[in-house]
């Protein structure tokens, strides 16, 4: 069994939408240890490289636009598997495949307002975890 990082952020319609409590709970009751916590903004430089993987994608400038629309919340859960575990609690990109129990299945109705954004993979993690906290971990 892997100890993984994993990081989590609430989107603005999250924060908008008084979730940020709905989604951190969610990972602790599961059994993840809450390592780093942080409110911020994703700036439009940023969400470029973050979201770099879409720059193609048709939908990449609303992309932008999303997750710099307002404050976001900032999370790094550390514990067996974190990575896969996370992704199974937000659910599907997509709300409409996402099934109930999952925050996205619980909470969003489309996949630009999709509430959580949460590591694909061991290495984006590491990046996402240093490029949103850097030195502190
Ligand atoms: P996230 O997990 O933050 O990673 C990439 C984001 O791109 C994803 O959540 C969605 O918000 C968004 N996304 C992925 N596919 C689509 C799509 N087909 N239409 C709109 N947004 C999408």
């Amino acid at each position: 069994m892997a100890v993984e990082r994993t990081l989590i952020i609430v989107k603005p319609e999250g924060v908008s939408r008084g979730l940020v409590g709905e989604v951190i709970s969610r990972f602790e009751r599961k059994g993840l240890r809450l390592v780093a916590l942080r409110m911020g903004r994703v700036s439009e430089e940023v969400a470029r490289v973050h979201y770099g993987h879409h720059a193609d994608k048709p939908f990449f400038p609303a992309l932008v636009e999303a997750i710099t629309a307002g404050p976001v919340v900032f999370a790094v859960f550390e514990g067996e598997n974190a990575i896969r575990i996370g992704r199974i609690l937000i659910g599907a990109t997509n709300p409409l495949e996402a099934l109930p129990g999952t925050i996205r299945g619980d909470f969003a109705l489309d996949s630009l307002h999709n509430i959580v954004h949460a590591s694909d993979a061991p290495e984006t993690a590491a990046a996402e975890i240093q490029r949103f906290f850097g030195e502190e971990l």
